[in-house]
């Protein structure tokens, strides 16, 4: 039953070695008080879902009864602020607009509160100047995911992921009040928050928006944070969004906007327990989600979300009972079949009630004028859709007054909550390594603080922050905030604290103690994601900073890490390098936190421990995804963390250096820089002769020895040292084989391919034979010859031979050994990098015909 999955894990899968440390946690986990998730067959009825506000229904009714066509549809459209005047708004009726991430009043990313407000007049009084009988105020939505984050100045607090690890409900809740009371400072009645997936695979380059892989932590944060958002509706209060419904954590390997492929029960109370939340506290929007949902143990495939009616209408409006209004995600409808960015019925039909159509806003409207005149969407979905949409303005109170009459209105102050932020910083970091108990640091000793997250706002802030990635910032764009150096240096007096990024011609031995701030760089969605086959190793991703480590704790002087990161990563390495080790997540603007509970002691002169704990389980191996990886996956389960004392040594963790890449349902990686076990590489001669290639990246390999028919090298074709150059001098084979066959009968469901990169550095004249081998006597070729001679020599090309072609040759595709084999004489050179079989479809994944390498 996946729904127990990470409990389970946290009893079963724990490497003995961590038995100590496991009971710490089962003890830390226990002492948490976390509401009890129902186990509900069908998705239940939420109380409070459903207002029940006779008075409030009638003055819909009435309102909508006395709208025109066009006006409805203009208020179920909502357009981007860069792409719609406030002119436009009156003149087309429309509902709402938005500023996506990175978008700002006149494209200024230093945009001023007056600005915002300025804009947000503007649009506002443009739509209660219609030339409609009923007046309806447009609503103004923007990603205030962690603070105001699009709005220079503003207080940015720890995304998701890091209040995750405070379990503090009521810190939530007053983040939430003081996130809208920013918003609405500044005109904006709406944000797009909280994101309510329960994220399972780090990979999504959005976990960090996610609270937590445990659904019952999502859903007792749901409720806090949309309780604070909208309050009681008053002029400090935003509306509130529940995104993205549903199964937005749940895609196969994490990638964005991919396919969930879960059972119902596991959509139902994990994907789906953040919604009981949020309803149960009112919230009076949802956005539906990207992903699609493939229901395979039920034998239902559902499509993509904003085009699904049975998760739209039937779960959340009628079984849930939720009456506010659902919006779809920027053009998430152009991606529905039959659809374009400003065409799509389905959607609406479905039970999406506004549509996020950023640029294409006005066609968008004129085609569904056509499709609603020619009775594709009945008017009655109109009508809901509407009556759902001016419910929801009516009881933010939104017809009352424009937004500078608002008390608050345009108050630079209400931008920031420091102090909040601080403490959120403070509760949300996890100690997980503590040996010798070399924190808290003494004030007076001598710091030496080293890595390139230590004076970097941009990259404490992450994505979301300013700008939509999180990139392109500088400390400059952060003005009211401080720099988790600038905490250290605050706490233990400027004098005492050295800095040097890169530890370049300083002496770690001159110092009491390093601190070395280490982790990712901003990303948000897509861009965040990390391939199925990559592995999760931090030193594999950010070299430099691994070697950073490896270099100060040379000095035998205690070295504490602090870890900026969106998630949990696989860091033996660096844990074993590090005396301490602290998981800041992503911590916003107030740096400052950090050093709080590095000295144990608050800005506030208060005691300052740990309190935070894991939100998710953290990886202690570099593939935790593949299942053969087994038992031991996790290091550390959700809810663990060290206080003071900690009195517990961390052992040293083994490294795993052999992994260097990762195994992947929908790709098997054969070889990428090295063979990825079970395979290895070969030369071969044309009968039985071989010698396996090795992993020795320097040499030059000669085959066999006094006659070569084979030279092989070690060059780069997209990274340092990735491809094999092999030379034909004689008759001769290049392959990868398996210990054992493997089946790709999955992959060749899925239209996988085998594909590589190559360079052609001296073309063959005769035949270039790719085979793929199924044991001795079975087996089957094709013939790039051709393919590979239109190749211009020296350029790169990406080779995608579907396995189709192979099958039709006679290979038995679930008992592949040889997945790759090139068969050729002399002249010919090439060398090949990054080969695998997969079935992901890129951009540029053109696959070769069968006719085209021969087979007919
Ligand atoms: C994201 C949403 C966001 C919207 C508006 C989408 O790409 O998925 O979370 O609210 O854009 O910026
Ligand atoms: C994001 C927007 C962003 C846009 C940039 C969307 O997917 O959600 O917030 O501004 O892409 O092109």
């Amino acid at each position: 039953m996946r729904r127990a999955r990470p409990m389970n894990e946290r009893r079963r899968n724990r490497p003995t070695a961590m038995a100590a440390l496991a009971c710490l946690a089962c003890a830390q986990a226990a002492g948490q008080h976390l509401p009890p998730t129902a186990h509900y067959a069908d998705w239940p009825a939420v109380k409070g879902a459903r207002g029940g506000d006779p008075a409030l229904d009638a003055r819909v009714r009435r309102i909508v009864s006395g709208m025109t066509l066009a006006q409805k549809i203009g208020q179920m459209t909502q357009a981007e602020i860069k792409s719609i005047t406030p002119d436009e708004v009156r003149r087309y009726y429309i509902g709402s607009v938005l500023n996506g991430g990175g978008s700002w009043p006149n494209r200024d990313k230093h945009a001023s509160i007056e600005d915002w407000l300025a804009l947000a007049d503007s649009y506002y009084d443009a739509s209660m100047h219609t030339d409609m009988a009923v007046k309806i105020p447009v609503v103004w939505g923007t990603d205030a995911v962690h603070g105001h984050s699009n709005v220079y100045g503003a207080t940015l607090f720890p995304h998701n992921v890091g209040l995750g690890a405070a379990h503090d409900a009521q810190l939530v809740r007053e983040i939430g009040a003081a996130t809208a009371k920013a918003v609405r400072a500044t005109g904006v009645t709406w944000a797009f928050a909280p994101t309510l997936a329960v994220a399972q695979n780090v990979r999504w380059g959005r976990s960090y928006e996610s609270f937590s892989s445990q659904p019952s932590l999502v859903r007792e944060y749901a409720r806090a944070f949309v309780e604070g958002l909208q309050g009681d509706f008053g002029p400090h209060n935003v509306m509130a969004t529940a995104k993205h419904f549903v199964g937005d954590g749940a895609t196969r390997q994490g990638t964005d906007q991919g396919e969930a492929r879960v059972d119902r029960s596991t959509m139902i109370n994990v994907h789906g327990a953040g919604y009981y939340g949020a309803l149960e506290a009112g919230v009076l929007s949802v956005m539906a989600s990207y992903n699609s949902w493939n229901d395979a143990a039920g034998g239902v495939d559902y499509g993509k979300m904003s085009g699904a009616p049975a998760l739209l209408t039937d779960a959340l409006k009628r079984k849930m009972g939720f009456d506010g209004f659902v919006v779809s995600d920027w053009n998430a409808i152009g991606q529905l079949p039959g659809c374009s960015n400003a065409s799509c019925p389905q959607a609406i039909n479905a039970g999406i009630d506004m549509v996020m159509v950023p640029d294409d806003w006005k066609a968008f409207i004129a085609n569904t004028m056509r499709q609603v005149q020619d009775g594709e969407i009945p008017m009655a979905r109109i009508d809901d859709a509407v009556g759902r949409i001016v419910r929801a303005k009516l009881r933010m109170g939104l017809f009352d007054r424009r937004p500078s009459q608002l008390p608050g209105a345009g108050d630079a102050r209400l931008l920031q909550d420091r102090a909040l932020a601080r403490r959120a910083v403070r509760e949300s970091l996890v100690l997980l390594k503590n040996n010798r108990d070399v924190l808290p640091l003494k004030r007076g000793m001598k710091l030496l603080v080293v890595g390139t997250r230590a004076d970097s706002l941009p990259d404490q802030a992450g994505g979301w922050s300013l700008t939509w990635q999180g990139t392109d910032n500088t400390n400059a764009d952060f003005p009211n905030a401080q720099s988790i150096l600038d905490g250290l240096r605050d706490a233990d007096g400027a004098a005492n604290v050295a800095f040097s990024e890169n530890a370049q011609g300083v002496d770690a031995k001159d110092y009491d103690a390093i601190v070395a701030v280490i982790g990712e760089t901003p990303y948000a969605e897509m861009m965040g994601d990390i391939a199925p086959s990559s592995t999760l190793r931090f030193g594999d991703r950010y070299p430099g900073d691994a070697a950073l480590l490896k270099k100060v704790a040379q000095s035998g002087k205690p070295v504490v890490t602090v870890f900026v990161a969106g998630r949990p990563l696989f860091v033996n390495p660096v844990l074993n390098l590090s005396d301490a080790f602290v998981m800041a997540w992503l911590p916003g603007s107030e740096g400052g936190g950090v050093a709080d509970v590095l000295f144990a002691a608050g800005a506030d002169g208060r005691r300052a421990n740990f309190t935070g704990t894991l939100p998710r389980p953290w990886p202690g191996v570099p593939c935790p995804d593949a299942d053969e990886a087994g038992a031991s996956r996790w290091l550390f389960a959700p809810g663990y963390g060290l206080r003071y004392p900690t009195r517990h040594d961390l052992p040293a963790l083994p490294e795993h250096d052999e992994v260097k890449a990762c195994a992947d349902a929908s790709s098997m990686p054969v070889f990428h820089t090295l063979a990825v076990a079970p395979f290895a590489l070969y030369l071969a001669d044309a009968a039985q002769g071989e010698r396996a290639v090795g992993s020795d990246l320097n040499g030059e390999i000669a085959w066999p020895g006094d006659r070569p028919l084979l030279r092989l090298r070690t060059v780069q074709v997209n990274t340092q040292q990735d491809a094999k150059a092999v030379t034909w001098l004689g008759p001769g084979r290049f392959l990868a084989r398996g210990a054992q066959p493997a089946d790709l009968t999955r992959l060749a469901a899925a239209h996988a391919a085998l594909q590589f990169d190559v360079v052609v550095d001296a073309p063959a004249r005769g035949p270039v034979k790719l085979a793929m081998r199924c044991g001795s006597r079975c087996g089957g070729d094709v013939d790039l010859g051709p393919v590979l001679a239109g190749y211009a020599a020296g350029t790169r090309q990406s080779v995608s031979v579907p396995l189709e072609c192979f099958a039709r040759r006679g290979v038995d595709l679930a008992h592949v050994d040889v997945p790759f084999e090139i068969a050729a004489d002399a002249p010919f050179a090439a060398a090949f990098a990054d080969i695998r079989v997969s079935a992901v479809a890129t951009a540029n994944r053109r696959d070769l015909s069968c006719a085209s390498v021969g087979v007919r």
